[in-house]
This record gives C-alpha cells, sequence and structure tokens, in this order.
C-alpha cells in the first residue's frame, strides 16, 4: 500500500498587524469584548496589492525547502482558499507559474473555513492511488478583503496568511485518515451573497461582497459537528482520546478550540492555538498553525496529530496523522 507523509511545512503571514486596540479606534467595540468571546488579540492583514497568490508562493516554498522538494519534482498543486485573486485562473495556477512547476497538475478547492482539509484529503487520496507522488497541498486566504470593516460582528474576527505543506508517497503512513462533511441546507448562517452568477451589485460598498454571519448558530453547529467528527475519526483508526499527541484546530474562537479539547479529554497545553495572534484566516489557520507546531519544536516525527475545521457551506472535516 502506498501511503502520503507530511515532507514538510511552510507558512506566510503579512506584515502588517492590526490590534483590538487598532479597531476600537473605527468600529464600536472593545478589546475586552473580543477577547473574552473569541480568544483574538491582533489579526495580520495583507498591504494594499498583497493578494492570496502572494501569500501561497511564500507558504510552498518554506515547505518545499523544508521539505527538500524542488518544483519539478511536483506532481500536483491543490489550494484551499475563499478568497482568490482571479475566479480563473485558479490561484493554484497562478502560484505553480511563479514556482516553476509548470505542467503538473494545479487546482483551487473552495470548501471556506475547511479549505485546507478538502486540498489535504484530495492531496492524499490522489497519493493513495498512485495517480501522484509528491503534492503541493496550501491554504491560503485574503478574507480582510471581502469584510465590511463597519460591522463589528464579523470584522473583528478574521485576518490573512497562508500555510502549505508537502506531502510525499510513502510506504508508511503518515495520513492515517481523512474526514470530510458539508451540509448546504445551512448557508443563510454563513456566507458572502454576491457571486459572478448572482452578480455583483454596483452600487454597493466592494460590489455587496462581505461576510454576512448569525455567529451565535454558527458557534452551536461548529461546536457539534467538530465533536461529531473527532468522534467519527478516532472510531474509524480505533483509538482512544488518550492517544492523541496533538490537536491542531481551526483556529475561529477559542471556546470552539476549548469545547473540542474537552471533548476529547485534552488539556489545552496539548493544542496548538495561533487565533490569539492571527484571527481567523479561514483556509489559511490549520497550516499555520501545524507549521507553527512543527517550527517551534512542539510537534515532533512520530507524533499522531489530529487535524479539524469547519466553516461556511456548512463544511467541516478532519484529518489523522502519524507525523
Ligand atoms: N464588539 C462588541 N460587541 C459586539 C461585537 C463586537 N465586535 N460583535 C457583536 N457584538 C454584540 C452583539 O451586537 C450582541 O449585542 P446585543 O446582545 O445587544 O444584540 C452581543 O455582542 C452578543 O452577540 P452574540 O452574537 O450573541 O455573541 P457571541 O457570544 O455568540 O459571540 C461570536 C459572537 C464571537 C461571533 C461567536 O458567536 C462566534 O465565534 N461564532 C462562530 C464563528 C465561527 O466559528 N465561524 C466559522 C468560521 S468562519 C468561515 O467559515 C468563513
Amino acid at each position: 500500500a502506498v501511503f502520503s507523509r507530511i515532507a514538510g511545512t511552510g507558512s506566510a503571514l503579512p506584515a502588517k498587524v492590526l490590534t483590538n486596540q487598532d479597531l476600537e479606534k473605527f468600529v464600536e467595540t472593545s478589546d475586552e469584548w473580543i477577547a473574552t468571546r473569541t480568544g483574538i488579540r491582533q489579526r495580520h492583514v495583507a498591504a494594499e496589492g498583497e493578494t492570496t497568490a502572494d501569500l501561497a508562493e511564500r507558504a510552498a516554498r518554506a515547505a518545499m525547502q523544508a521539505a527538500g522538494v524542488e518544483a519539478s519534482e511536483l506532481d500536483m498543486i491543490v489550494l484551499g482558499t475563499t478568497t482568490p485573486d482571479l475566479i480563473f485562473p485558479s490561484t493554484a495556477c497562478l502560484v505553480q507559474h511563479r514556482l516553476g512547476a509548470n505542467g503538473c497538475a494545479a487546482f483551487d478547492v473552495n470548501a471556506a473555513c475547511s479549505g485546507f482539509l478538502y486540498a489535504l484529503s484530495v492531496a492524499d487520496s490522489f497519493i493513495r492511488a498512485g495517480n501522484a507522488r509528491t503534492v503541493l497541498v496550501i491554504g491560503a486566504e485574503t478574507l480582510t478583503r471581502m469584510l465590511d470593516w463597519s460591522d463589528r460582528n464579523t470584522c473583528v474576527l478574521f485576518g490573512d496568511g497562508a500555510g502549505a505543506v508537502v506531502l510525499k508517497a510513502d510506504a508508511e503512513a503518515g495520513i492515517l485518515s481523512t474526514h470530510l462533511h458539508a451540509d448546504g441546507g445551512k448557508k443563510e448562517l454563513l456566507y458572502n451573497p454576491v457571486g459572478v452568477s448572482v452578480g455583483f451589485k454596483p452600487g454597493e460598498k466592494n460590489a455587496g461582497v462581505r461576510v454576512l454571519m448569525t455567529g451565535n448558530e454558527v458557534f452551536k453547529h461548529a461546536v457539534r459537528a467538530l465533536d461529531a467528527v473527532v468522534d467519527e475519526t478516532l472510531a474509524a483508526n480505533g483509538l482512544a482520546k488518550s492517544d492523541l499527541d496533538w490537536l491542531i484546530p481551526h483556529q475561529a474562537n477559542l471556546r470552539i478550540i476549548e469545547a473540542t479539547a474537552k471533548r476529547l479529554e485534552m488539556s489545552m497545553d496539548r493544542v496548538i492555538v495561533t487565533v490569539d495572534k492571527h484571527g481567523n484566516t479561514s483556509s489559511g489557520s490549520v497550516p499555520l498553525a501545524l507549521d507553527e507546531a512543527v517550527r517551534s519544536g512542539k510537534v515532533q516525527r512520530g507524533q499522531l496529530l489530529l487535524l479539524e475545521a469547519f466553516g461556511g457551506g456548512f463544511t467541516w472535516g478532519s484529518a489523522l496523522i502519524r507525523y
């Protein structure tokens, strides 16, 4: 059998930092409200002209360097994003050309905040099927571009960033299993109301593009779905909660993360938390947290990692990885 292993990780953040105190200056909010409700203290915001592809490229180069993989070795690039530079070509194609990996398959996956988990699962499936041996998987977003900075319900929550991993075929797992789910029936609780087919609204700010969210409802659904998917993941592998070394969750809200950790009976010192510094970077959040955990020396080779995410769609998913 063939499995996929993480050969290297990388990440990228815009230089510009926006603190809760900065937000207090232009929207009716407070550091205290944001920190107690979400755990967020600051977020990185892309500079004028800095795009999703820019962040993706930086994260990809770092992951390739860590893996010791050249562009010519890549069989495929799968990029999770809901804020692509262009509608087409895909951001994966833009990044492919910049890396000089022209010729390999390249495409985007849009699963909102679950984008990286979806992309990772697709890449893992190609490798297991024997259709690819070396795959670059990226989660990259500039979600702040679609924010209405006068809407305190949403503008305090999000940040920009990207993370990447290089997967290589290996005789040993690696990625033990991935689990993906969606429920399109909950669209109204978390969505952007404008696309191409629905039509840009010329008279409106940002052509009508924005994040619409019923936060407390999303919160409840997220906790429930994540509880179910982490249970499913352990059961599928015949593992106990105590077998896990690290939880690497989507970074939307510290209270959601704490609820999942409680479900897993894991103390918070076994949970990677970056939401305080990054806010919610959507598809960027899980690979950013993973890269930080690897580079800080927390996550070691041989350890068992549980990755999970929940986002608009709704979409949610998990991956169990022997790092
Ligand atoms: N500053 C101050 N007050 C605020 C702010 C703010 N930034 N935002 C909202 N409030 C107010 C509201 O207006 C409300 O006031 P009211 O009671 O007078 O109407 C009050 O705070 C409470 O609002 P709730 O929405 O009930 O607060 P809650 O405790 O649920 O926290 C939050 C809101 C942080 C959004 C939380 O519900 C949450 O994190 N939800 C999940 C978000 C998420 O995980 N999204 C998924 C990923 S996103 C993606 O896929 C793109």
